[in-house]
């Protein structure tokens, strides 16, 4: 094994393939994550993102392939990872700072999550709700429920964080506000953002590099730096405005219809 140290990679996937029953859905995915970047996974509905994410979690096994996290099969790295999903996963009967302590009290127990109290309110203040510690998830709107996860997910002091579209439910505005949070966050903390959504302006703000997959059965058809300094606005910006339109083309590129149109 190799010290935490040296290591460049917070996630590497190379050749790697997973087949449900008889459909191919990865035909060879390669894609790396360093060591506190944010990279946005970014493709079709169906195209398999949730999926390398579970690969991640060690809740699935691809059949052909490598997985490192932090340098360690997935078997091993998996307690350097914390997940946050489309929906927040609140448990109903758990205030806000209670909900924060429920990772770790999963992983490491009550009296060790109880030591961590300290901890989670200072978390519950990283994402803007120092005053709401005591309000239960039916008190809460979705956005302030969104960041309860996400202080959870750190709660358990993972390096690499994993989260599945955690806006997409959430209004425009709300959406807009939590994606300037994730950038302050991420920058305050330092952790390693693995980032899926479907949603390409989305991947444009946030990523410091963007992961495309095409349809199944599934590659990474491009990969896609940006440097532009953030707060990011693509219409006020020619690299993004550029970055926007190639992804919109390599998108619709992957349409049904387009398919027909070139097969016709
Ligand atoms: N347990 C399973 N059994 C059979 N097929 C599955 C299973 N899990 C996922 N799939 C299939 O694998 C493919 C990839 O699924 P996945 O959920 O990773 O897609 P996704 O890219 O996250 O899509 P979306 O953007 O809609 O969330 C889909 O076609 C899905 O139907
Ligand atoms: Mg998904």
């Amino acid at each position: 094994m190799f010290p935490r140290t040296i290591m460049a990679e917070a996630i590497e996937f190379e050749g790697v393939e997973i087949s449900f029953g008889a459909e191919k859905i990865y035909d060879g995915v390669d894609f790396t994550v360093g060591d506190g970047e944010f990279v946005c996974l970014l493709g079709p509905s169906g195209c398999g993102k949730s999926t390398s994410l579970r690969i991640i979690g060690d809740l699935l096994a691809p059949a052909a392939g490598m997985v490192r996290v932090n340098g360690q099969p997935p078997g091993e790295g998996w307690k350097e990872i914390a997940f946050v999903f489309q929906s927040p996963r609140l448990a109903p009967w758990r205030n806000a700072l209670s909900n924060v302590l429920l990772g770790a009290e999963l992983r490491y127990g009550k009296a060790e999550a109880r030591k961590r109290e300290a901890k989670a309110m200072q978390l519950l203040d990283l994402v803007g709700l120092a005053a709401s510690a005591k309000k239960y998830p039916l008190m809460l709107s979705g956005g302030e429920r969104q960041r309860v996860a996400i202080a959870r997910a750190l709660a358990v002091d993972p390096s690499i964080v994993l989260m599945d579209e955690p806006f997409s439910a959430l209004d425009p505005n709300t959406r807009r506000r939590l994606r300037s949070e994730i950038i302050r966050i991420w920058q305050e903390t330092r952790k390693s953002i693995l980032f899926v959504t479907h949603d390409i302006d989305e991947a444009i703000i946030l990523a410091d590099r963007i992961v495309l997959m095409s349809n199944k059965p599934t590659k990474v058809i491009e990969t896609i730096a940006i440097s532009s300094p953030r707060p990011r606005d693509p219409a006020k910006d020619p690299q993004l405005a550029a970055i926007r339109e190639k992804l919109y083309a390599l998108f619709r590129a992957m349409e049904p219809e387009s398919e027909e149109v070139q097969a016709a």
